[in-house]
């Protein structure tokens, strides 16, 4: 069994490692997932988090190397869902002693999980708790990304335990940013971002800014590594993508079914190229939505295809358009283009044209661009033409 670590004096990580999971609600987990769970040796003995319910054991076990499991006598819980509550039921049965917190948000979701099994002790904003040379501050952050989370902060220890904020899908074998590529962590952590606390951007800010005004050695997230050296750039970072900081980039994404929108959607990119703009496609077939949502995360232009199918969108574009919309991609301001071939009716691409406008980006044009069969090279060169010759009148404006 791995054993556990310590990160500093008297505290210890105690989580669990899932190499193995692969999808997390619909995005992809290719390096893994950490449950981290940290262990305070202090007078009062802190469990702060568990882990995902089949890794309960290991929890147990790994506590047990260090204390018995029943001299634990508190356990703060940062947030309901089931990726850091689901061991607290075998906790309670380990550790009969604790008494248990939790933000008063989540007193309600607790008990709609585990019955009233356990007694949850509600704190808020500013609350503290004494555990000895400790004294532990409480902060609400609701909304991100459930109503009930929190962070819990250890002033003596510079240390902040930030639950899913500044987390990362990632299961490495060092707990510390330090001896990690620090590369893949923040392709990580912005990827996680993308995909789970984008929709609650304006929320995540609030947390920042509360997050800024403290003294911190350390962020100790329950997800993938422990900040250290790199907490300027996870925290410069947040700030990019809360603030919705858009680059000159352009995502351009599409299905196809007999490559005529695929070549449009080449030709497209090529015009943003043209234009000296950062851009990339993406066949939905090949690359999966939540990898793409984290590319475009910043791209100031998103151009999506579609050819017609039974007198309708392509069924793969109508779920990325799910996915991507339901991320509530802050589209102020933020320019889309609709774009595919068509047999007997330009359905589909005018279908993306209405989501895409419904939902607040600026169209590049007042209809979808769309093309009767197969695109010959001249036709292909007009489009490129057209849409290069809006972007540069645009990116024009814009200086
Ligand atoms: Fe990692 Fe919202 O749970």
């Amino acid at each position: 069994m791995l054993q556990p670590e310590q990160i500093v004096p008297n505290i210890y990580w105690v989580g669990a490692l899932d190499w193995n999971e692969r999808l997390f609600h619909g995005y992809t987990t290719e390096r893994g997932i950490t449950y981290n769970a940290y262990l305070i040796m202090d007078e009062k003995i802190t469990l702060i988090d568990t882990v995902k319910a089949k890794f309960s054991q290991d929890l147990i076990d790994r506590i047990a190397t260090i204390v018995d499991p029943a001299k634990i006598d508190v356990v703060i819980s940062n947030h309901v869902e089931m990726d850091h509550s689901g061991a607290l039921p075998a906790i309670a049965k380990a550790c009969p002693n604790a008494t248990h917190y939790c933000s008063t948000k989540a007193v309600a979701e607790m008990a709609a999980h585990y019955g009233d099994s356990i007694t949850f002790n509600a704190v808020k904003t500013g609350d503290t708790l004494n555990i000895g040379s400790r004294t532990l501050t409480f902060v609400e952050t609701p909304m991100v990304h459930w109503p009930d989370n929190m962070v819990t902060y250890s002033p003596e220890d510079k240390i902040l335990f930030s639950n899913d904020a500044f987390g990362q899908h990632f299961a490495g074998s060092s707990r510390f940013d330090v001896d990690s590529d620090v590369s893949e962590i923040m392709k990580q952590a912005r990827k996680y971002y993308a995909n789970i606390v984008q929709p609650y951007a304006a929320q995540a800010k609030g947390a920042l800014d509360v997050v800024e005004t403290l003294d911190l050695e350390m962020i100790a997230p329950s997800h993938g590594i422990i900040w250290t050296e790199h907490i300027p750039d996870i925290l410069q970072a947040y700030k990019r993508w809360t603030a919705n900081t858009r680059v000159p980039k352009a995502a351009i994404i599409y299905d196809s079914m007999w490559e005529s929108t695929a070549k449009m959607g080449r030709a497209i990119c090529e015009a943003f190229i043209e234009q000296e703009i950062e851009a990339r496609y993406f066949d939905i077939k090949d690359t999966h939505e939540s990898d793409i949502v984290a590319w475009a995360l910043d791209a100031d232009y998103i151009c999506v295809g579609s050819p017609t199918l039974n007198m309708k969108l392509m069924p793969n574009v109508a779920m990325f358009l799910t996915y991507f919309l339901g991320l509530s991609p802050r589209n102020q301001g933020r320019h889309a283009l609709a774009f595919g071939s068509y047999g007997w009716a330009p359905i589909g691409p005018k279908q993306v044209h209405e989501q895409l406008a419904q939902t607040g980006f600026d169209m590049l044009f007042e209809e979808a661009l769309v093309h009767n069969w197969v695109p010959n090279k001249d036709a292909l060169n007009e489009l490129q033409t057209k849409v290069s010759e809006k972007v540069r009148s645009i990116q024009e404006q814009k200086e």
